[in-house]
């Protein structure tokens, strides 16, 4: 019920953001299983005023049926590599969920043959059409398809490092939800950083700086259940879904989020704060997640991690030699080494 007012709200918002914050979004894997949910978020999304949805077939299917929705955004289908310069052209932000999902037993990392490529030759293609836009990557492992689309866009010359922002909004959400739920709270009114990356071990909710703060009602096994519950949300879904995917509709609701967040940025927001994956000097890794100040020109400002309780510390230490992996496979895979 609460969702559906949400989007009541949003729907009825898009009146009062003025013609001249038009913004244009480009979805890549928009007929997808995230692709879908997200291309109708974001057609209901107060912020949008051009809808492009490419995927390499079936976009014209989900761009008519998405485009009869009464709400501000005119909303267009691209198929094939053929399209997607077009798809691209004066996009503001550009919203990646093509590629491969994991079936039970994979891990994040056993996507990147198949992704890498896929996520390579999309930002190419932004680089080259639309090299200003802000790229949310969702596609799968985000810890080194983000550093792919760096260096892609070096190799272009066009690398922007406040325009590149892998996709860690779930894993607030899903910390957020779990939250709640144990210490009792109304979810509403909850906010979980998550820092680090998104991948088992590199996922680090911090839930000693939760608001509000639940300490005496959450125990320390509490706290180590309900991190490790963020840590596997991904592989609970991909379990559940029992070889027919991973998180789709909670992906495609965090992806609108962070995507609406970019654009309130750009639009001048004064107050937009986000955990999000990006080119970071705050640890010893070169790619994190924290909290970012989005702004007119992307990131804005990275926040640092605050004071970590010795649990969350030794998570800390913990994630680096996996994350720092990660990145470097990327980067190697964007290189061509
Ligand atoms: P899906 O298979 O349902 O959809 C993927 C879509 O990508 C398909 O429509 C496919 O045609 C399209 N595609 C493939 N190659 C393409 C290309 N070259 N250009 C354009 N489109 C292309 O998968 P899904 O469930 O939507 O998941 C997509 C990705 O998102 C996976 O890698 C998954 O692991 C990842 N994911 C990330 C998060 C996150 O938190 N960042 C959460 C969930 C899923
Ligand atoms: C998630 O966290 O749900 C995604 O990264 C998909 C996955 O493979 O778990």
């Amino acid at each position: 019920m609460q969702a559906i007012k949400e989007v009541v709200k949003h729907a009825r918002a898009f009146s009062s953001v003025p013609a001249h914050f038009d913004r244009k979004v480009a979805v890549l894997g928009a007929a997808g299983g995230i692709g879908q949910p997200l291309s109708l978020l974001m057609k209901l999304s107060p912020y949008v005023s051009e809808l492009a949805l490419y995927d390499i077939a079936g976009t014209p299917g989900v761009a008519a049926d998405v485009s009869h929705i009464n709400s501000k955004a005119t909303v267009k289908g691209y198929a094939g590599e053929d399209q997607l310069g077009e798809a691209l052209k004066g996009a503001d932000v550009v919203i990646i969920p093509a590629g491969v999902p994991r079936k039970p037993g994979m891990t994040r990392d056993d996507l990147f043959k198949i992704n890498a490529g896929i996520v390579r030759a999309l930002v190419e293609a932004c680089g080259k059409h639309c090299p200003k836009a802000l790229l949310n990557i969702i596609s799968n492992p985000v810890n080194s398809t983000v550093p792919i689309a760096a260096e892609t866009l070096k190799r272009l010359g066009v690398y922007d490092e406040k325009r590149v922002l892998g996709v860690t909004t779930l894993d607030v959400v899903r910390a957020k939800t779990f939250y709640a739920e144990k210490a009792g709270l109304d979810v509403s009114k909850v906010d979980v950083p998550v820092v680090g990356g998104h991948a088992g071990v590199t996922i680090l909710p911090l839930f000693s700086q939760a608001v509000p703060n639940a300490a005496n009602k959450l125990s320390e096994a509490d706290i180590d259940a309900l991190t490790k519950r963020t840590q596997d949300g991904g592989t609970e879904v991909v379990q559940a879904k029992a070889g027919k995917g991973s998180a789709t509709l909670s992906m495609a609701y965090a992806g609108a989020l962070f995507a609406d967040a970019c654009l309130r940025g750009l639009n001048g927001d004064p107050d937009v704060v986000e955990c999000t994956y990006v080119a970071s000097t705050i640890t010893e890794v070169p790619f994190f997640s924290s909290k970012v100040k989005l702004g007119k020109n992307g990131v804005e400002q990275i926040y640092g991690l605050g004071s970590l309780n010795d649990y969350e510390a030794a998570g800390l230490k913990a994630m680096l030699p996996e994350l720092r992996s990660s990145i470097e496979k990327g980067i190697a895979f964007a290189k061509g080494e």
